[in-house]
């Protein structure tokens, strides 16, 4: 069963005519998880096909937490790019109770890594040598926000006690909001935001922070997970919220606001550990990004706003200049397969074997 049968995008038809053919700057993924070894392979040429440069997750076993893992793992990214492919890999920096802020500056000034990541330890996937008091991690944070190094913030609380639902608002509160406080210098990306309110928090302190979205949580509510029976695939962290928070997401997405652009955090994981007894969190949303954002923008009446969120609110966020080349995107009804075959297993594709409105016509280096 496909998803638009699953679950009616509920938005409303643009009354303004929406163009069929959009060519906009080439975008970036500033959020994507492409693991290692046969899994890297299998799902970098996707990544590479719709964007230019990644900012590449290091939750792999083991965590990226030194430049010299960073740089090693830099060398294994452009080893695995298909054949003519100019994908640019951004290196982040694991943050852990022990990081320090000599080695973070180092590899920073080195040209190693853009930004450091920080997990709550035990948030997500592979987040167990994550951080245990960010309040401990200020000598990180401080230097960092003297050398402009960017903070990307998994944003849920650690505490099982909370809902699993309440945990990003519980983060939020607790944590995020304190810490831009106590450094209002330092910018911050709130990784794949879901709900309403921390839109709301990331729009008051848009001269600091920033939000990335995801594809799936602009389709996908929390009742898509249940949708007719228990769907491991479309199980990710943060879990999708409520239907009026993904209204929020698209609104905010489509809005044009310069602290919102694209992190599809595409998360691959092998059928086998997604369809088990405790499945894996993430959804491998790499394949269908584009098509998928487009789409909502196209939904939206907000064609004209989506190179902003694709393409220039990110780099502008970093720092770093918009890329030259371009990309068209056609309304032309197309699928992606439904998996991608790593080793002797594979990796269910969000949205694959689904017949997509919107296309990519052609990418211009
Ligand atoms: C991500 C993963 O699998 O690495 N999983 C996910 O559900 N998004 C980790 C993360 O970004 O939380
Ligand atoms: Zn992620």
């Amino acid at each position: 069963m496909t998803l638009d049968r699953l679950f009616d995008s509920g938005a409303t038809r643009p009354a303004k005519a929406q163009a069929d053919r959009i060519t906009i700057k080439r975008p970036d993924d500033w959020h994507v998880h492409l693991r290692d070894g046969d899994m890297l392979r299998s799902v970098l040429p996707f990544t590479a096909a719709q964007f230019a440069r990644g900012i590449i997750m290091p939750n792999l076993v083991p965590p990226v937490t030194t430049s010299a893992m960073a740089a090693a793992y830099r060398e294994r990214i452009l080893a695995a790019r298909p054949d003519g492919s100019d994908f640019t890999p951004l290196m982040t920096c694991y943050l852990t109770d022990t990081t320090s802020a000599d080695d973070i500056e180092r590899g920073y000034r080195d040209g190693i890594w853009v930004a450091a990541k920080l997990y709550p330890a035990g948030a997500t996937t592979n987040a167990h040598f994550g951080v245990t008091s960010i309040a401990g991690l200020a000598p990180v944070l401080q230097r960092m926000e003297k050398i402009g190094m960017k903070l990307l913030v998994h944003g849920e609380a650690t505490d099982p006690a909370v809902d699993i639902f309440d945990r990003e608002a519980d983060f939020m509160e607790k944590e995020l909001l304190p810490l831009l406080k106590r450094h209002p210098g330092l910018k911050v990306v709130v990784e794949h935001a879901t709900t309403a309110e921390t839109l709301d928090i990331v729009r008051a302190h848009k001269d600091h922070a920033a939000a990335t979205l995801t594809p799936h949580h602009l389709i996908i509510n929390r009742t898509s997970i249940f949708q007719g029976g228990l769907r491991p695939h479309l199980y990710c962290l943060p879990v999708a919220k409520r239907e009026r928070h993904r209204l929020a997401l698209r609104a905010a997405a489509t809005s044009g606001d310069p602290c919102f652009f694209i992190g599809t955090d595409t998360a691959p994981h092998t059928r086998s550990n997604k369809e088990r007894e405790c499945c894996s969190a993430g959804v491998f949303g790499g394949a269908t990004a584009l098509q998928t954002y487009v789409q909502v923008f196209d939904e939206e009446g907000a064609l004209d706003r989506f190179e902003a969120f694709a393409s220039l609110n990110g780099a502008r966020f970093y720092g770093l200049p918009v890329n030259t080349g371009t990309i068209t995107l056609q309304r032309r009804a197309g699928t992606m397969p439904p998996a991608v075959s790593v080793g002797d297993d594979e990796v269910v594709v969000f949205r694959g074997g689904e017949t997509l409105p919107w296309s990519i016509e052609a990418v211009q280096p």
